[in-house]
């Protein structure tokens, strides 16, 4: 390989654990790898370890001619960008063609399951990067990013704590994957990429319903939890009662609709098959954060 793998999005929670098996995981040279994140200043400890650090921010687009100039394979991180008015995918659109223009070997990016058919309100953004890259001509690996497992911590200490989880879900089934795999999986993806282009979904390996995860948490804990099956307006005025902010509302009842509907519940293979072991169980994960669930 002679060009370098850049990462943007470095100091994310995802960016960084996808560094760190780019160095351990899969033992490539710090040489090898450029971290791009908006504020390189976060980045100190990379830079210790030999890793080149540079500014990518999708705004500024002379911080991506810079950027991404002499890199090979280069790896989108969707953003955190979800104000509904269109800036995630105007964000990505900008790297994609940035990319083209500084002649990069292969475009990665983090998309996620079925974006041509799912419910949830952001979707729209990684269809329309998906899109941009398959008309920039470049060649690519789409890794269509499944729900993590640390997102239950957005919904378990709360449900824990009353011992009601209130659901929109209904019977509808999630194969929850821990971040960590993901990245674990992606960063073997980066340093060996097949010849052609290829769409990857990277998912646990047992898709669950609500009511089956609730079951696994009262196991971990030993406390009680019991599903509350709401509507999708039920949940989101919980939601608003609970003081969730009222933009981000639709957004989360649009998570449990879209499993409801039996848009996420597709479980694969590739994220063991890339990395080459086994995934993290949910049970493994619930056992493993059971204090924090419990906080
Ligand atoms: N599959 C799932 O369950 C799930 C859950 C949460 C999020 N996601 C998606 O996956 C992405 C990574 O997840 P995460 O856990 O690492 O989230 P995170 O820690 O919140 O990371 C957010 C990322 O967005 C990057 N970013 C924000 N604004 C940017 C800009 N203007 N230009 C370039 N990069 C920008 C940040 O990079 P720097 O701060 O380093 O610049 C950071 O890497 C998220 O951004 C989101 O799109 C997926």
């Amino acid at each position: 390989m002679t060009g370098k793998i850049l990462v943007t999005g470095a100091s994310g929670q995802l960016g960084s654990r996808i560094i760190h098996h780019l160095l351990t995981t899969q033992g490539l040279p710090a040489s090898a790898l450029v971290a791009g994140t908006r504020d390189p200043a976060r980045l100190s400890d990379l830079a210790g370890k030999g890793v080149a650090t540079r500014r990518i921010d999708f705004d500024d687009a002379a911080s991506l001619k810079d950027g991404f100039a002499g890199i090979d394979r280069l790896l989108v991180i969707s953003t955190d960008a979800l104000d509904g008015a269109g800036t995630r995918l105007r964000q990505h659109r900008a790297a994609v063609e940035a990319a083209k223009q500084a002649g990069v070997g292969r475009i990665f990016y983090t998309s996620l399951p079925g974006p041509d058919d799912s419910l949830i309100t952001f979707a729209p953004d990684h269809l329309g990067t998906e899109d941009a890259i398959k008309a920039s001509g470049l060649a690519y690996t789409i890794f269509r990013n499944g729900w993590y497992m640390e997102n239950l911590f957005m919904a378990l200490p709360q449900a824990l704590a009353s011992g009601q989880w209130y659901s929109a879900a209904g019977d509808g089934r999630l194969a929850h994957i821990a971040r960590d795999d993901i990245a674990r999986a992606i960063a073997a993806g980066l340093a060996s990429p097949p010849a052609e282009n290829v769409t990857y979904t990277l998912t646990g390996d047992t898709a669950r319903t609500t009511e089956e995860i609730a079951a696994l948490v009262r196991e971990v804990t030993g406390k009680p939890l019991a599903v509350v099956h709401v509507s999708d307006a039920q949940l989101a005025e919980g939601m608003a009662g609970a003081g969730a902010p009222a933009p981000y509302i639709p957004t989360f009842v649009s998570f449990d609709a879209n499993t409801r509907e039996g848009k996420i519940a597709m479980v694969t293979d590739d994220a063991k098959a890339l990395s080459g072991t086994s995934l993290t169980s949910l049970e493994e994960f619930l056992v493993a954060n059971k204090s924090a669930l419990l906080t």
